[in-house]
């Protein structure tokens, strides 16, 4: 994971790379680091620190001027703990070379002992310091060669910053699978591993691919093959995203903020693709592929974490509007479980980052199998945005907790309009079905705004609970996946352990945790299976548990056995996790922060997961 940056150009490097860091800081935190050439030659100026980036910008002090070139880290370890040691930039054996890393060398151990038996010594654990060790070995004044040859050497994949003492006014960069951008400015250069790093400075920015190597001055870009040296073309693109969508914008946390931001996304996610006659329009993709999509016979949905979530609620989604058989994996099972997935057959990759591994190969691996690919994300330009056949943005803007939050909306909203354009294409759905739906899909802004209006009995509800250690989780049909996206959003922010389960399910085995200590967290909007799911919350309650529902206005059973209720407005069951996960979000946000969790940067995670 790591975020990386890079400048070269005219103003002070060091407060650039600190701003991109902090931008960056979202993808890992357990240390941070900068090094920095001016343009004398003099050494370089480096300093790192374990912990947060906070723990750095602490040591800033006595920052010599007139740093005009600069690399940056904020590392989620993979190889070597956390602390200061291990903590990037890296130097070579002599220090001529630094050098700034995303992503794992697989073959470091066979390389550090083919250097040690060389002489090198190393301080750190990680397989960066290798890397460095090895670029620097063979560097004889040109730092593109040095990374040529270093490369070929290395297995596994990395985005490269590197700086080299000899060379102070250029920065180079390279990579494969990782991510990486160059910021184009006047005079002036930057790299970093996404674009919200370079919003405070440039909007004009060129994505890097696989294989690619970068030599940057402050007015030059010079991108090569990364293997055979020849040159390459790039095309520069303009990003619409803008640095306040990337503040805090008064709120505490970028979580609560993008909790509250949900009305905007949805509308923005929705209501701007449906056109005054109901008809769904995306505008990226071509009329070509509207024969392909009529054909299709199989939908795999592809995802991790959260994005898995939205895939099951995908799976209900299309399994009954659009009729064809759909299978819902998560993409680290995919990848390696030699899917049965060919022509004829349409895989939906859905992430918010468009950088995780797993999506990426999975995506890799379907395009192999000649299947149709697309994409559902959030970060444009990123890797699987551009490497899938088809491409349907998300349109959330960026999102910076680590707990995702809008995205997951968007991807539900986006997944919704999906379904119902395939299934008009695929005539599965009744005109007057449609236009209902339409209808309904078209207040859901309007009804999130509702369910927001209950942050407060929200928050009394986790002030009573905010000391347990164990919460269940359970929804029937559209909201299981609810129910799954509940408890994780509740583990990944508070550490308390949450399970979400089918409710079905619970005799099977769950309901032997309910006493009068256990919280169950139940999700029974109105639906087809409301009746049973108020069966189960009789259940619950003949063995005394505590229930929390989640149900549509109006719904007398679930008032009477609740001991805490929670509404939303009514809509068909196809949208109800769309609104239901809305107090769910709010829940584990406000159970965190009683417990005084970092909620934007919770411990071992990173918003990236670019490693496997
Ligand atoms: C969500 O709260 C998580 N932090 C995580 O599960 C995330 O959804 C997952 O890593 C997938 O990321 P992606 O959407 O960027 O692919
Ligand atoms: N392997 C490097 C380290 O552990 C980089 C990690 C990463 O990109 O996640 O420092």
């Amino acid at each position: 994971m790591c975020g990386i940056v890079g400048y070269v150009g005219e103003r002070e490097a060091v407060p650039v790379l600190i701003k991109g860091l902090e931008h960056l800081e979202y993808r890992g935190y357990d240390s941070a680091g900068i090094a920095c050439l001016s343009h004398d030659r003099s050494k370089f100026f480096m300093i790192k620190e374990k912990g947060k980036l906070a723990e750095l910008k602490a040591q800033l002090n006595g920052v010599p001027p007139q740093m005009r070139l600069g690399i940056g880290h904020t590392r989620w370890a993979t190889h070597g703990e956390p602390s200061k040691i291990n903590a990037h930039p890296h130097l070579g054996r002599d220090s001529r070379i630094a050098l700034v890393h995303n992503g794992i060398v697989e073959n470091y151990a066979e390389l550090k002992s083919e250097l040690e038996r060389k002489g090198h010594r190393f301080k750190s654990k990680t397989d960066t310091e290798v890397a460095a060790h090895l670029i620097e070995y063979y560097y004889r004044g040109d730092l593109c060669e040095a990374l040529r040859k270093a490369v070929r050497r290395m297995k596994g994949f990395f985005a490269f910053v590197a700086i080299s003492h000899d060379e102070p006014n250029r920065l180079f960069a390279c990579k494969r699978s990782n991510p990486l951008v160059i910021g184009v400015g006047h005079n002036e250069h930057f790299v970093a591993s996404d674009v919200s790093a370079l919003l405070p400075y440039t909007k004009r920015v060129i994505y890097l691919d696989d294989d690619e190597l970068v030599e940057l001055t402050p007015d030059s870009v010079r991108v090569t093959q990364l293997q055979k040296g020849t040159k390459i073309q790039k095309k520069v693109s303009e990003i619409n995203w803008n640095v306040e969508q990337a503040q805090k914008g008064g709120f505490p946390h970028f979580m609560l903020k993008e909790i509250y931001e949900q009305p905007r996304v949805l509308s923005e996610t929705i209501l701007e693709r449906i056109d005054d006659k109901g008809n769904i329009h995306f505008e990226l993709l071509p009329k070509s592929t509207v024969k392909k999509l009529q054909k299709i016979k199989k939908i795999h949905i592809v995802s991790c974490g959260t994005a898995y979530h939205a895939g099951l609620v995908a799976n209900y989604m299309m399994g009954k509007y659009v009729r064809l058989p759909i299978e819902a994996t998560v993409s680290s099972e995919f990848r390696y479980e030699d899917p049965i997935v060919g022509p004829g057959d349409l895989v939906v990759l859905i992430t918010q980052s468009g950088e995780t591994a797993d999506t990426l190969a999975a995506l890799r691996l379907a395009k192999e199998k000649k299947a149709l690919t697309l994409a559902i994300v959030n970060v444009v330009g990123s890797t699987i945005a551009r490497e899938a056949d088809l491409v349907i943005y998300t349109q959330a803007g960026p999102e910076i907790g680590v707990a995702s939050t809008k995205a997951y909306i968007a991807q539900l909203g986006t997944l919704a309009l999906f379904t119902f354009y395939l299934a008009r294409l695929r005539k599965t759905i009744a005109s007057q079905e449609y236009r209902e739906l339409i209808g309904e899909f078209r207040k859901l802004p309007k009804s999130a705004e509702q369910v927001l209006k209950q942050v407060d009995d929200i928050d009394r509800c986790a002030r009573k609970h905010f000391h347990r250690k164990n919460f269940l989780y359970l929804g029937r049909g559209y909201n299981y996946p609810t129910a799954l996206e509940g408890a994780l959003k509740l583990k990944e922010i508070s550490y308390a352990h949450a399970h979400g389960y089918a409710a079905g399910e619970m005799k099977h085995g769950p309901i032997a945790l309910i006493d009068e200590e256990q919280l169950v967290i139940c999700i029974a909007p109105q639906s087809k299976t409301y009746d049973k799911m108020i069966s189960n919350i009789e259940e619950i309650k003949a063995r005394n548990g505590l229930v929390m529902a989640i149900g549509t206005y109006g719904s007398k059973a679930l008032s009477k056995l609740a001991d805490y209720l929670f509404l939303i407005p009514n809509t068909p069951e196809i949208f109800s996790p769309i609104l239901s996960v809305i107090t769910l979000q709010v829940f584990a946000y406000k159970i965190a922060v009683l417990n005084h969790r970092d909620v934007d940067q919770p411990r071992n995670l990173a918003k990236s997961v670019t490693v496997e």
